[in-house]
This record gives C-alpha cells, structure tokens and sequence, in this order.
C-alpha cells in the first residue's frame, strides 16, 4: 500500500494499493482517532453499492463505528439539488451530528454529491472518499471540488470541501467497462503530459494494468502537488484543464455520446495541433503525443463540426470576456497556460 499526503490547509491521506476495500474500516480509524464510536453513512450507486458495499461494511466490524447506506441511481442525473435534498433529509431523519462522517463510495458522481451534502449539512461534516473509477481515483477524489449539476450546466453549484481520507484499491477497477478504464487513463496521461516526462513514459511503455497501484498514486501526487499550490482554483489549478477546453466542447457537441475522457483525449490531440501551429511546440513533439494517445486506445477523429465546437468554447468558464485560456504543451512534461484574444485563438483553431 501507498500513502499520499496531499498537503491542503486541512491535508490528508490517500492510501492507494490492492485489497484495500477489505481493510477500509482499520486504515480509516488508524488514521482519524475521532472516527470510533462515530455514525457512518455510505453513499454509493446502484451499480457500486451490490458490488462492493457489503465488504466495506463488513470492514467496520471490529470498529466501533455504526454503519448506515444510502444508495443513489447510477449516471450524471444523480448529481441534481433534489436528490441531494433527499440525502440532506435523509442524514437529519438518521440524526446524523456534526462529528459523524459521510463515505463517498463510488465514481466521480457519488464523490461530487456525497462531498457537497457534507460541505452544507450543519454547516460542514467530514466525509471520506473510496473511488470506485480509475477517473475517481486519479481526479476527482482528491482536491475537494464538489458539486450538483445545474440546467444551465454541469457542476455549476458545489463548494471547495476535502475529505478526511482518501483509500483507493485498484482492484475494483477490473469490474469497469473498456470505455470507462479507458477514460481514466486519458486523465492519467494527462497529468504525465503537463507536468512529468517521465510519468508519460511509465504509462506508456509498461502497461496500465500492471503497475496501476505506482501509476494511480504518481498521479494523485501531483493532483495533490498542484491543489496544495492552488487551492482554491486562482492559478497553477488550471493546468488540470489541459485538453479540457475542447474536450467539453465535443462532449456536448456529440450530446455527451463521446464519454469525457475520450473527449479530453480528443482535447489533447487539439491542444498539441494548436501548440505546433503557434510554434510553442515542435511537429515532432505534436506527433509524439498523437501518437501516443492513439497507442493508449483512443479514435482521435472528431465527429463535431468545427464551427459547433468554437461556439461551445465560448461557453467555457476559462474564457473571461475576449480572452480565452488555453493549456498547450511546451514539450512532454511542461505545459503552460496561455491567454489569448478569442479572435486569435478562433483564427488558429478553425485551420486545425
Ligand atoms: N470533483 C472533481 O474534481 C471532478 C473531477 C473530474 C470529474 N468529476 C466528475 O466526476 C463525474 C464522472 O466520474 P465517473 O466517470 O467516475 O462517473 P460515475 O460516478 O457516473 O461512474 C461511471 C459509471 O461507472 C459505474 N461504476 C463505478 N465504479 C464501478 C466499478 N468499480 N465497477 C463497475 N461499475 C462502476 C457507475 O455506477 C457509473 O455507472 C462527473 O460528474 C464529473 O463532473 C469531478
Ligand atoms: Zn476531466
């Protein structure tokens, strides 16, 4: 087992490895004392909650903590004020005090909606975190961005709130579906791409599934790196952004048909056309990186139409008037942000 401390004004642990779910209940009360004794509620899906529930509730025995669940349906539409108002309830009709504890048990909808009910319910309670999705696992489990959806958009209301703990076994990654592995291993090579040459040369050259429990545990150190640094998202935070400008825009453009990390990967290819195209980036160093997201799996042709694409740009919250961030690479392992008229940044991108 790894251990990651992610050094947040409140930091915490992530313990990455295999076979953890089994041992959850001991490592979450060796490393949060004032956890024994406490109510736990477990948020899960239903995909997630037949699958790996019972072994995480079975892993509080020995503690003295009491156990409750609360399932929500699988898919985005969970993440909406409703639901998380039945949860609200549902944790004041279970009497739920300040100092029990939420568990995010899931992807990245549950760990959205579970660390937002418990950044407002009384004001604030801890949560803890066990990512079911490689996605989950490398980004949104750690960092403490939470958030519902909103008809205007996606995670257009939430709260900055960190877990206590974070615990991570890579083995229930064997249960997802090719395309949804294959999402989180876009947001891998993503963080090997902006900041760690060598990270990109790991996930590239020995296999993803055999050195998951090294890959997933270099890339929440450096997610826990750039959120100690920028906290709050005024700065360093938007380089996680890197192929995520155009990966919204074709997300929504295919009306959600390309899943995000697909359409991140898309993203990346873009980001490294555009790059190569303002010369921040030579061909080659283009080249490398096309190729290896077509090494990794991913269809890097884009069915949306580029005019569709630009117009959904405009909607992305990194534009601030007529000026629009990008995330380009400089070369494997260095990217950088760059802020651009919209004017230039739509002339460079219609000729992609
Ligand atoms: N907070 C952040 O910083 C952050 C970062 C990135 C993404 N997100 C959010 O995360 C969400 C996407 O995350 P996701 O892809 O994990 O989505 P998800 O939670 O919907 O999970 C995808 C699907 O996989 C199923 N599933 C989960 N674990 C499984 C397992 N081990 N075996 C089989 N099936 C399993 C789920 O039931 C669901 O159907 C989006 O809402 C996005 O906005 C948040
Ligand atoms: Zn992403």
């Amino acid at each position: 087992m790894l251990e990651q401390k992610i050094l947040t004004g409140k930091p915490y642990s992530v313990f990455i490895g295999e076979q953890l779910l089994s041992q959850a209940g001991r490592i979450f009360t060796d490393t949060l004392p004032d956890l024994d004794g406490k109510s736990i509620v477990i948020i899960s899906d239903s995909n997630v909650m037949p699958l790996y529930a019972q072994t995480v509730i079975d892993s509080f025995k020995n503690t003295g903590c009491k156990i409750h669940t609360y399932e929500i349906p699988a898919g985005e539409a969970s993440k909406n004020w409703l639901l998380l108002g039945d949860l609200l309830e549902h944790l004041a009709a279970l009497e739920i005090t300040r100092s029990d504890y939420l568990l995010a048990l899931g992807g990245g909808v549950v760990g959205d909606l579970t660390g937002f009910a418990a950044s407002i319910y009384l004001r604030g309670i801890p949560f803890l975190q066990v990512p079911t999705t490689l996605l989950a696992a490398v980004d949104s489990s750690v960092g403490g961005k939470t958030a519902v959806d909103l008809k205007a958009g996606k995670n257009l209301a939430g709260a900055f709130w960190q877990p206590k703990a974070v615990i991570c076994d890579v083995d229930v990654f064997k249960t997802l579906s090719p395309e949804l592995y294959l999402d989180g291993v876009a947001e891998s090579i993503k963080y090997g791409i902006i900041r760690d040459r060598s990270l990109f040369d790991l996930i590239l050259n020995n296999g993803f599934e055999s050195h998951c429990t090294e890959i997933v545990a270099r890339c929440v150190a450096m997610k826990g790196d750039i959120v100690s640094e920028d906290e709050f998202d005024h700065g360093t935070r938007e380089l996680l952004n890197f192929g995520h400008t155009f990966g919204h825009a074709i997300e929504a453009c295919s009306n959600f048909q390309i899943t995000h990390g697909h359409a991140v990967a898309i993203g990346m290819h873009f980001a490294g056309l555009f790059s190569a195209k303002l010369g921040l980036c030579t061909q080659e160093c283009q080249e490398e990186l096309t190729h290896a997201l077509k090494r990794l799996g991913f269809d890097l042709s884009c069915p949306c139409d580029t005019k569709d694409l630009y117009g959904a740009m405009l909607h992305d919250k990194k534009r601030r008037g007529n000026m629009i961030d990008v995330i380009l690479p400089i070369e494997i392992g260095d990217c950088r942000i760059h802020k651009m008229p919209l004017e230039t940044f739509e002339e460079i991108f219609m000729t992609l």
